[in-house]
């Protein structure tokens, strides 16, 4: 059969050594701490869990692309006590079966394939489904290299890079760093895209999901030419349950909602009562939040003891740091697997050279758990 060429081409980093190791630990039958993927353990609560059991219906129908308005009103809802936005759920509101579809979709609003400009940037590192939605819509992802403090600055990029791009996708709080971008360069950033007539969309799936100060919604910039993609998967511990949403543009909003009849992807009626529940509800969020909050404790200070540097990481569920001198990422992740600790190298995160020499730990095992890990960590340094 022929496929697709793109599905060969699509790198995944070669993380042979890392997971030849994991196995060894676990044949072993040693407790593996996983910091490496982002899939929180805290139980979904237990009033959304009872709404999607509860909606359970005698006959099945087709969901509907736009989804309930009891649902976009409790996402406006939500909108509006969060960030002090005023959102139509008729208009500027579109439910989505968490974010990554969201994003991979996206791109298909925007590039005309056989166009020149059909440039898609993206952070680089960064979540790879930014540019994989991009090839697979027949766009070209620009990898905007990062450095230092995390932050894309767009107004630094070459003229005719924007002059070529038809999409900007951002991320803050950002994969894999935690950096936030701060409101000045959001105005900034979406100045740029308005003078290129780029479609700026920031993925803000760990907006929720902070220490301390709340990060900032680009919506509170500009509605028009932007999309916010939101999702409960970290916020309300439902990755399972394929749940999200779009927001800004209504131009923008409706298009998608077109696009969307033709895609079979609108979330389930079950997940949207859920979904209803949880965006209507901040004291969960809360507490999740009090539970991160207490597991960065744990490695901040423990970093600190150790002697390595923490960077960016003002929110999201992970820390980003850098390994002790002497070690590359990859080396030193394959170190802390001596004692069953699972770290991502930064590299995993890059297409560029821009996640190299940094480290991601996500704060996913149980705080407990995370105690232990932080014991065997101090372990490993005194033999290093
Ligand atoms: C930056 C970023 N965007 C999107 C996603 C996908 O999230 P969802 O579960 O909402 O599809 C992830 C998942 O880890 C992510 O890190």
């Amino acid at each position: 059969m022929r496929l697709n060429p793109l599905l060969s081409q699509l790198r995944t980093y070669p993380q042979v050594a890392l997971d030849q190791k994991k196995r060894e630990v676990q044949r072993a039958g040693r407790a593996l701490y996983d910091l490496g993927t982002g899939d929180p353990l805290e139980p979904t609560p237990p009033d959304i869990r009872a709404a999607i059991r509860d909606a359970v219906p005698e006959i099945s129908q087709y969901p509907t692309v736009r989804g309930p308005l009891a649902l976009r009103q409790s996402i406006a809802g939500y909108m509006g006590r969060r960030f002090g936005l005023s959102l139509d759920p008729e208009r500027e509101i579109l439910p989505t079966s968490g974010s990554k579809e969201a994003i991979f979709h996206l791109p298909l609003l925007v590039i005309d394939p056989r166009a020149e400009d059909r440039l898609v940037i993206a952070p680089d590192p960064g979540y790879p489904v930014y540019a994989r939605g991009a090839l697979f819509a027949g766009g070209e992802p620009y990898y905007d290299r990062l450095s230092d403090d995390f932050v894309q600055r767009p107004w630094e990029l070459p003229t005719d890079v924007l002059r070529r791009a038809r999409m900007m996708f951002i991320n803050t709080p950002h994969n894999p760093s935690g950096a936030v971008t701060p409101r000045e360069a959001l105005q900034r950033t979406w100045e740029v895209c308005r003078d290129h007539d780029i479609l700026l969309v920031n993925d803000e799936c760990y907006a929720d999901v902070y220490a301390d100060a709340p990060p900032p919604s680009l919506l509170e910039v500009a509605k028009t030419g932007a999309l916010v993609i939101h999702s409960l998967s970290k916020r309300s511990g439902m990755t399972g349950y394929r749940s999200g949403f779009i927001a800004g543009d209504a131009d923008a909003v409706r298009a998608f909602a077109e696009l969307r009849v033709n895609l079979g992807v609108a979330p389930q009626d079950i997940v949207n009562e859920g979904a209803t529940v949880a965006w209507a509800d901040d004291a969960h969020a809360a507490e999740r939040r009090a539970v991160l909050a207490e597991k960065k404790r744990v490695f901040t200070a423990l970093f600190e003891e150790l002697g390595l540097t923490l960077v960016a990481s003002q929110a999201s569920l992970y820390l980003w740091f850098k390994p002790p001198p002497g070690l590359d990422d990859e080396q030193y992740a394959l170190k802390l697997l001596d004692v069953g600790i699972v770290v991502s190298p930064g590299r995993y995160f890059g297409v560029t050279d821009a996640g190299n020499g940094y480290v991601r730990a996500a704060m996913v095992p149980p705080l407990a758990q995370c105690r232990e890990a932080a014991a065997l960590w101090r372990d490993v340094h005194r033999t290093l």
